[in-house]
């Protein structure tokens, strides 16, 4: 794209080098043409839309009651079309979604313990109508200032960002994150190995919360971009001078010297005078001037569509709840840190393990997670109420330590004591009585 350029120089940009209008055969589609992703059994939004009422358990501690309502802090165990519908119902306003739902990879997850979490086997067309419908109720909870991140895989990425579009409209997108999950794969036959996900950010409107995050430079970075020093510090040089020619000042000569051609200066005279009279020009052999730019201790970069600093657990100190598929903790603080603020609403509607709910938690944020599987509704009770443990208490134990038993563990988890309530899908309740006390018993 041409930087600074106006609307003469942008017209003469446009211009095709080579141009070869006629005869063009067959014709392309008008640029207003829509792209529709068609596929049998695709309901209509107003049939997403309409009303399904679920009744609930509440616990609270000890107490197991009807629920009148599903208020946040809140853990509901449905399926999260039920629970959507419930929260659509009850008005629910969300400022930040986040979804890690399965991937479509055709495998069946089990806990670092060997319980079973959860089966991923939908596929083409079943799962993408299963997301969509979700999306659908999704953009119906977020605030007009929302954001929603969907974090997702290879195998379904494309065919989800078309879905967004679909749903969120091209114009919310915001980025396509990829992220690094992990460092190295041993086995790759005949490909490249795959090291990322990705994340589908859009938000619902132009206007959205948004608090730049941003990190410390690394020392390599530091040294590559800042490589002059002097009596006032390390700094590089950059040229003052920027695309596009202008009428005023800055296009006028500065020391008698005109900017380049097609350029003009990036600040007025008085400022460049400044800036010499400070030290802070750099005059070439030839006479160039540019500006010295000083590194600052609070240096920070903001950050940018690539994230490889937010690898899934990697080294046994690392704090896990053993759930597949848990995401990096610090990952979810940052998005939750980006794109709400305190006492905002963060919705999770595939929530596993709670690395949503807690990074809220933490952050001073209300939230509410989704989870059909009773094993992500055992470890979100545990982790909020006491915490995650080491990685390395799965891996070197001959027997791996019980991630609900009480004894030993206690001493090494994390302070987390989170207040809440585990909402219970009455079907499901009536189903799994087993499992209810079991999880009221966790609760106390
Ligand atoms: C990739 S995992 C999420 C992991 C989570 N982000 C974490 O950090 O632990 C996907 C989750 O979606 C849940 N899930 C799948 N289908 C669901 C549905 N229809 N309703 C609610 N949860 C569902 C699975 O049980 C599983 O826990």
């Amino acid at each position: 794209m041409a930087v600074g350029l106006n609307k003469s120089e942008l017209a003469e940009a446009a211009r095709p080098a080579l141009v070869r209008e006629l005869h063009l055969s067959p014709p392309l589609p008008t640029s207003e043409a829509k792209v529709v992703l068609s596929y049998p059994g695709k309901l209509p939004k107003v049939d997403v839309l309409k009303p399904v009422s679920t009744t609930y358990k509440k616990m609270y501690g000890a107490s197991i009651s009807d629920a009148e309502n599903i208020g946040a802090n809140g853990f509901i165990w449905a399926d999260n079309w039920f629970g959507l519908h419930s929260l659509i119902e009850a008005k629910t306003k969300a400022q930040l979604v986040y979804l890690d739902p399965p991937y479509a990879t055709g495998y069946d997850f089990q806990s670092r313990d060997l319980e079973h979490a959860y089966n991923d086997s939908l596929g083409d067309a079943a799962y993408i109508e299963f997301m969509r419908r979700r999306l659908i109720l999704l953009r119906e909870l977020l605030d007009e200032t929302g954001s929603i991140y969907v974090h997702i895989g290879h195998q379904m990425v494309s065919e989800l960002k078309m879905v967004m579009d679909e749903i969120f409209g091209q114009r919310n997108f915001r980025n396509l994150i990829s992220r690094k999950k992990c460092s190295s794969k041993n086995f790759t036959k005949n490909q490249y190995s795959n090291m990322n996900d990705y994340v589908l950010f859009y938000t619902k409107s132009a206007n959205y919360i948004w608090n730049q995050p941003s990190q410390k430079p690394d020392p390599a970075w530091i040294a590559k971009e800042y490589t002059k020093v002097d009596e006032k510090g390390q700094y590089k040089l950059v040229p003052v001078h920027a695309p596009g020619v202008r009428r005023g000042e800055t296009g006028q000569a500065w020391r008698g010297m005109m900017p380049p051609p097609g350029k003009h200066w990036q600040y007025q005279p008085s400022k460049l005078d400044e800036f010499d009279a400070k030290g802070e020009i750099h005059w070439s052999k030839t006479g160039n001037p540019r500006r010295k730019v000083y590194l600052t201790e609070d240096k920070s970069i903001g950050l940018s569509d690539y994230w490889d600093q937010y690898r899934d657990a990697y080294h046994q100190s690392i704090l896990i709840t053993g759930y597949p598929t848990e995401k990096n903790f610090d990952m979810l603080k940052m998005i939750v840190g980006a794109s709400s603020n305190p006492g905002d609403l963060v919705i999770d509607p595939f929530c596993g393990s709670g690395s949503t709910l807690h990074a809220a938690d933490e952050l001073g944020r209300k939230w509410l997670g989704i989870d059909q599987s009773y094993l992500a509704a055992k470890t979100v009770t545990e982790r909020l109420l006491r915490g995650r443990k080491p990685m390395g208490d799965y891996i070197k134990r001959e027997s791996p330590l019980d991630l609900f038993s009480q004894e030993e563990a206690v001493v090494q988890h994390e302070k987390t004591e989170a207040d809440f309530s585990v909402y219970v899908d009455d079907e499901i309740a009536s189903a799994h009585p087993t499992e209810l006390s079991e999880l009221s018993a966790l609760l106390r």
